[in-house]
């Protein structure tokens, strides 16, 4: 068996990819998880235990038993317009829920991190593409609350041995192209999952929030990844950690901006189905650009993207939406 890893948030949506990834390359994976948004036909590679990181007590004993050598952790609220609403349900879960996270592993030795962070640390950039060294400026409380941990991260590994990686995502989207997995929230949010969601008929109708950005065509621009490819970054990142590599960040994403009408116009093409749009406000807490700047991972990680393809992201969220209403019937 390889390295013993924990995975936080294992049961989720970018999670359950990291862990069928690191099953395949003989990793001894656990998957702690409160199954708040995750399910657990989703773990597809050890055991699975079904615990909240405000828990700490729980955490121990998990530590205790497993003795993991390093911990990925993607367990965190992620929606920018409900952290919007709900601030301190952010900060308790993404911060407080972390330091838990981190106390333990210290406690029990565990000396490499990796950290699921995100583009919205950014905030609203003055340069796109977007270089990982651009100041932190997040606009919205949920950018606010990884930008604390990446802070925490930072002082936490200059003050003790403990190295990590925060990889920033972009728009993760799409799904397992052996079609085990996919975005299963009913309450999911992104722009893909609900283009494909509206296909199904499952949506009366897609909205396009704001057109008057200041971007080519009005609409907001985002540099979507697939997630099989931000899996592999992650064991690039593990395998990095685990040879000694010193603590770093890094963006993930392909460097490619799309605008929201430009993601709709493929969807329908992929699809087939010419989907309903409602033209809506202005979403509170959405910049109006977020590309990234994608060349560090490649250089440092040696990170081979395989999907830089949205009409392949596309097509394989579309693959699983149709899967998807039969798994959870
Ligand atoms: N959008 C719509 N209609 C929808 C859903 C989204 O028009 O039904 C628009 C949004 O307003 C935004 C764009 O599509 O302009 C992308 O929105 P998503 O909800 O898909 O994703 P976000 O950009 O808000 O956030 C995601 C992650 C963040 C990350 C960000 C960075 O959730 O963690 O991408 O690129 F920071």
């Amino acid at each position: 068996m390889g390295a013993r890893i924990l995975v936080t948030g294992g049961a989720g949506y970018i999670g359950s990819h990291v862990v069928k990834a690191l099953g395949k390359r003989g990793f001894n994976v656990l998957t702690v998880d409160n199954l708040s948004t995750g399910h657990d036909w989703a773990v597809l590679s050890g055991e699975l235990v079904v615990c909240d990181l405000l828990d700490k007590e729980k955490l121990r004993e998990v530590f205790s038993v497993f003795r993991p050598e390093a911990v990925i952790h993607f367990a965190a609220s992620i929606i920018v317009p409900e952290s919007v609403k709900l601030p301190l349900q952010y900060y308790t879960n993404n911060v407080v829920g972390t330091l838990n996270l981190l106390n333990v592993m210290r406690e029990h030795g565990v000396k490499k991190f990796i950290f699921s962070s995100t583009a919205a640390v950014y905030g609203i950039p003055a340069d796109i593409p977007i270089k990982e060294e651009t100041p932190l400026n997040p606009i919205n409380p949920y950018g606010s609350s990884k930008a604390t941990v990446e802070r925490v991260l930072k002082d936490m590994s200059h003050a003790s041995d403990i190295d990590y990686v925060a990889l920033r995502y972009f728009n993760v989207a799409g799904a397992d192209p052996e079609g085990e997995l996919g975005e299963a929230k009913e309450s999911a949010t992104h722009l893909i999952t609900m283009c494909v969601r509206t296909a199904a008929g499952i949506r009366p109708y897609l909205n396009i929030f704001g057109t008057d950005y200041p971007t080519p065509d009005g609409t907001c621009v985002r540099d979507y990844i697939h997630v099989s490819d931000l899996a592999e970054a992650h064991i690039a990142a593990l395998e990095y950690l685990l040879d000694g590599g010193s603590s770093d960040v890094f963006n993930c994403g392909y460097g490619r901006g799309y605008s929201v009408l430009e993601v709709v116009k493929i969807a329908k093409k992929v699809t087939g189905v010419d989907f309903p749009v409602e033209y809506a406000d202005r979403r509170p807490g959405d910049p109006p650009a977020l590309v990234a700047h994608a060349q560090k991972i490649r250089d440092r990680l040696g990170w081979q993207p395989r999907y830089d393809d949205l009409e392949y992201i596309i097509a394989t969220a579309w693959q699983w939406e149709k899967k998807r209403v039969t798994i959870l019937l």
